[in-house]
């Protein structure tokens, strides 16, 4: 399965989400590739920020023909997660085009609620092509209690895509772990990682479904 994470909002947690979902697959024993096809190569910093070898693979792959190379490149692994840039470019659509499944984070802000009209449209595009890819949003930086939080889910619900029932809390432990360590790396009991395991789950179980 090909997840790719996608939203022209800038900084609103590909490559967070991106390389926790990998190790947290990863974890459950499936070989997981990270593509990272972000010319800004976070995820790629992130795994050379470490000083062992991150838990699953990391390439970086800024083509525009990833939709037609990933097949074969992808071969001997049991997923993919490819994190993308922020902009409307050839890399998103062919980012987009790849997956099984394409999750937007989305910040619970009004900023994040309307730039998700332009990634939406852009997977509109791409079922032009591909009419079976799978698009869900990911509620991420939630802050618990507040009245954004609530109207964000309400707001997104206007779009036809799906939101996930379980959203990423803002903690700092997601923030620390942008220098080279999961957060399940730095405690497989924190509330941090309970919350990436149920995700994953989810996230697995929606594959399973055959129309959504
Ligand atoms: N749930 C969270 N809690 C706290 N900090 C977070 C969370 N998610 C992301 N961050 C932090 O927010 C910043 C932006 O996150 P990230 O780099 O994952 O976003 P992005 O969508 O990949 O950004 P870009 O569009 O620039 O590629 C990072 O500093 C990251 O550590
Ligand atoms: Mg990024």
């Amino acid at each position: 399965m090909i997840i790719t994470l996608s939203s022209l909002k800038g900084g609103s947690g590909k490559s967070t989400l991106a390389i926790h979902l990998a190790h947290a697959i990863a974890q459950s024993n499936r070989r997981v590739l990270l593509v990272d096809a972000d010319p800004q190569g976070s995820a790629q910093g992130w795994a050379s920020a470490r000083e062992d070898k991150p838990p699953f693979t990391v390439i970086g792959m800024a083509r525009n023909t990833l939709h037609r190379d990933l097949p074969d490149i992808s071969q001997d692994y049991d997923h993919v997660l490819i994190d993308t840039p922020p902009r409307v470019s050839a890399l998103a659509r062919t980012a987009i085009l790849a997956a099984d499944l394409v999750l937007i984070p989305v910040q619970p802000s009004s900023y994040d609620v309307w730039a998700a009209s332009e990634t939406v449209t852009l997977i509109d595009e791409a079922k032009g092509f591909k009419p079976d890819i799978k698009a869900a949003f990911v509620i991420n930086r939630r802050i618990p209690n507040t009245v954004i939080g609530r109207d964000v889910e309400e707001a997104l619900s206007e779009y036809e895509i799906p939101t996930l029932k379980q959203a990423i809390a803002q903690r700092v432990a997601f923030s620390e772990a942008s220098s080279g360590y999961t957060v399940m790396e730095m405690s497989a009991t924190s509330s941090a990682s309970k919350e990436i395991g149920k995700l994953v789950k989810e996230v697995l179980s929606l594959m399973e479904v055959k129309s959504w």
